[in-house]
């Protein structure tokens, strides 16, 4: 049986009951090593990620009769491993348990609503700003290659300095850090982060 658990932006005290239970039923355990160090008493196997998801995926399939368990950050489903184990094995094969994503932990920290928000991501693909700059309310993940700094000189560029960025660093950690700031003021680089884009703060 595999399954996939949404680990929460970090900390285990945001995963749900069911997928802490889940961690504890299974042979092995599948995850970064961010991920895995966080499981300190799991007696059972361990199998790191890297970014071989093809030989993942075949060594998963090769796991026959054994209780997989992978950890995702935040939730499987949203731009998470989740799509791609669904896509290879079937729903009726995996079992996902959600979690909390980085982009919901960042609203509650900061109550903004989710109600209209585009969900998306600068995670290893193209932004398209057309759309951006149309959206009233985006969250997005990002990567160290399209940031928030990359992202606001996009909205600068395309005459949207005036919009906010909530940049949520390192959410759930010890150094999390929550910034405020219009496009035309973001100049840093950030920690592991994502970003809501709003029209008025
Ligand atoms: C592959 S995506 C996974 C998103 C995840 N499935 C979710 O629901 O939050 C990885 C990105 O999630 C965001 N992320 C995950 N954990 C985070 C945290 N604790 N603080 C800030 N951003 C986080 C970052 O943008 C990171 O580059």
């Amino acid at each position: 049986m595999l399954t996939v658990v949404g680990m929460g932006p970090a900390s285990l005290g945001l995963m749900t009951p069911m997928a802490l239970e889940a961690v504890k039923q299974a042979d092995v355990l599948v995850g970064g090593k961010r991920h895995l160090a966080q499981f300190e008493d799991f007696v059972g196997e361990r199998h790191a990620l890297d970014a071989d998801i093809p030989g993942l995926m075949r060594w998963i399939a090769a796991q026959q009769g054994r209780r997989v368990v992978v950890l995702a950050s935040g939730d499987p489903l949203f731009y998470g491993i989740g799509k791609r184990l669904v896509a290879e094995f079937g729903i009726a094969q995996v079992r996902i348990i959600p979690g909390i994503s980085a982009v919901q932990y960042l609203c509650a920290q900061t109550g903004i609503d989710m109600n209209d928000i585009w969900l998306t991501s600068s995670h290893g693909r193209d932004v398209d700003f057309s759309a951006l700059v149309r959206s009233a309310k985006t969250a997005m993940v990002t990567d160290t290659r399209c940031g928030p700094r990359e992202i606001a000189a996009g909205l600068v560029a395309r005459g949207a300095g005036e919009r906010w960025l909530v940049i949520g660093e390192n959410l759930a950690m010890d150094n999390e850090r929550i910034h405020w700031l219009k496009a035309r003021d973001v100049s840093e680089q950030y920690e592991m982060n994502v970003v809501v884009i709003l029209n008025e703060r």
